[in-house]
């Protein structure tokens, strides 16, 4: 089994977004689940809204459902402590650190970088803004000027993603023409996290 967590040092920045899609494209692949490991239940409240592709629990309940799965990925909540994210990296496959592509986010992301050595993760730029901002871009080579491995992809802003989760679905399960870029975005990140996992 692979086990893909989704943290970061901040809020609000799409982490339970990101494992919701993500479990989505794992879920084409093989059998899933998705492990909240928020005590908000982002998660949890999103798939009971409406239906999802794969299976989700609570930390408490995910050791029994686990065993079965090819793939688990875990949503948690913000750490703002390094000792913390490099205890999750231990425990995963792989680590997804999503940040926005703001200055503000760059100095503690070079910084949460340096903390974390070479632990095996991966900075994830997500809610860039459209064209012709070229925030993402720009946010993507600060980062890899400073060392941080960063994915090849970004994932856009779109109202999309506000309004599968209201839906309580996957944004690839919203029948509107322009969100079916957006889920490209988590499919093209899902397959960059296959060739890492390999
Ligand atoms: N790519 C995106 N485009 C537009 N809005 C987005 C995108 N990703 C996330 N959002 C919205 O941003 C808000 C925060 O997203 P999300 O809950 O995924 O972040 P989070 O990091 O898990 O937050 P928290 O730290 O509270 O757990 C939500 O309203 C969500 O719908
Ligand atoms: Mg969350």
């Amino acid at each position: 089994m692979k086990i893909i967590t989704v943290t970061g040092y901040k809020g609000g920045v799409g982490k339970s977004t990101t494992a919701i899609h993500l479990a989505t494209f794992f879920s084409e692949k093989g059998k899933t689940i998705l492990v909240d490991g928020d005590p908000n239940r982002t998660a949890i409240a999103w798939a009971d809204r409406g239906s999802v592709p794969f299976t989700v629990a609570d930390e408490r309940q995910a050791m029994k459902m686990i065993r079965d799965s090819e793939y688990a990925v875990i949503d948690t909540p913000a750490r703002p402590n390094t000792d913390d994210l490099k205890e999750l990296a231990k425990g995963c496959d792989l680590l997804v650190l999503p940040t926005s592509p703001d200055v503000l986010s760059l100095q503690p992301m070079l910084e949460t970088a340096r903390d974390l050595g070479d632990a095996n993760y991966r900075a994830l730029i997500a809610i860039i803004p459209p064209k012709p901002s070229r925030e993402g871009e720009l946010m993507q080579k600060e980062l890899e000027d400073g060392g941080v491995p960063v994915f090849t992809t970004m994932v856009r802003r779109t109202v999309g993603f506000p309004k599968a989760a209201l839906a309580g679905v996957p944004i690839r399960d919203i029948n509107e023409p322009r969100f079916k870029e957006a889920w490209k975005d988590y499919v093209s990140l899902g397959n960059e996290i296959l060739e890492i996992l390999k």
